[in-house]
């Protein structure tokens, strides 16, 4: 198969699984992904195709999202395979698709897993990363925010993850992203503290 049939029929398996998901890990998280991997790949003169199919499949089998990781694993093998994509790249693939999630800590091996993994914490940050920070802290009953501070909450999120993940970029391009990106969630947060504390400074 080609490489322009095998990413349309990539891009059709993604949203069959991702389609409806609520917790910020749906469709156009794999779309903006994938594109930004692609640019990034290019600007690292990196593998192009390989990063733009890990970026759209990198969430397969993750166990926030999958009962059965290793059916989900597997599932995809057979499915790349019925796409002729060879055994050597679907390796690759679920190696990079394994090692990118920065909760599970690992640093991937290849220039093309790092460069997922960039494309992946750049869509956790910004105001698109704001609204998933939100939107999966809903889905496990957190509260917004809480001033006593003794509760996971989605503010407190920014402090434990999002505030640092730009500190943490392998490639150029996703590091100037990344900064901007920053810079916009503190004056977010400097907003949040303002109207949160309005009717405290109104005396109420
Ligand atoms: P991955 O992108 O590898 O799936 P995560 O599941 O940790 O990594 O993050 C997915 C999204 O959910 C991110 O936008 C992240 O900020 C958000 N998220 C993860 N944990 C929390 C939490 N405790 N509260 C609010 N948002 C969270
Ligand atoms: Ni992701």
């Amino acid at each position: 198969m080609e490489k322009e049939d095998v990413l349309c029929s990539v891009r059709k398996y993604v949203y069959e699984q991702f389609s409806s998901d609520p917790t910020g890990h749906d469709y156009y998280h794999m779309k903006r992904v994938a594109h930004w991997a692609k640019e990034i790949a290019l600007d690292e003169e990196a593998d192009p195709y390989t990063a733009e199919l890990a970026g759209w499949l990198h969430d397969v089998g993750d166990t926030k999202l999958y009962d059965d990781t290793e059916a989900a694993y597997r599932e995809l093998i057979d499915f790349l395979t019925s796409l002729e994509v060879e055994a050597q790249k679907r390796r690759e693939l679920l190696t990079i698709i394994k090692s990118i999630s920065f909760s599970k800590g690992q640093i991937p091996a290849t220039i093309e897993g790092k460069i997922v993994q960039d494309a992946d914490r750049l869509d956790a940050i910004g105001a698109v990363g704001i609204a998933r920070t939100f939107a999966f802290g809903g889905m496990r009953n957190q509260l917004i925010y809480d001033e006593a501070a003794d509760s996971l909450t989605s503010i407190q999120h920014f402090y434990d993850k999002l505030l640092k993940l730009s500190d943490g970029m392998y490639t150029r391009r996703a590091q100037i992203e990344a900064n901007q990106r920053h810079a916009f969630m503190e004056n977010y947060l400097n907003q949040f503290y303002s109207e949160w504390n309005s009717a405290e400074r109104a005396g109420e």
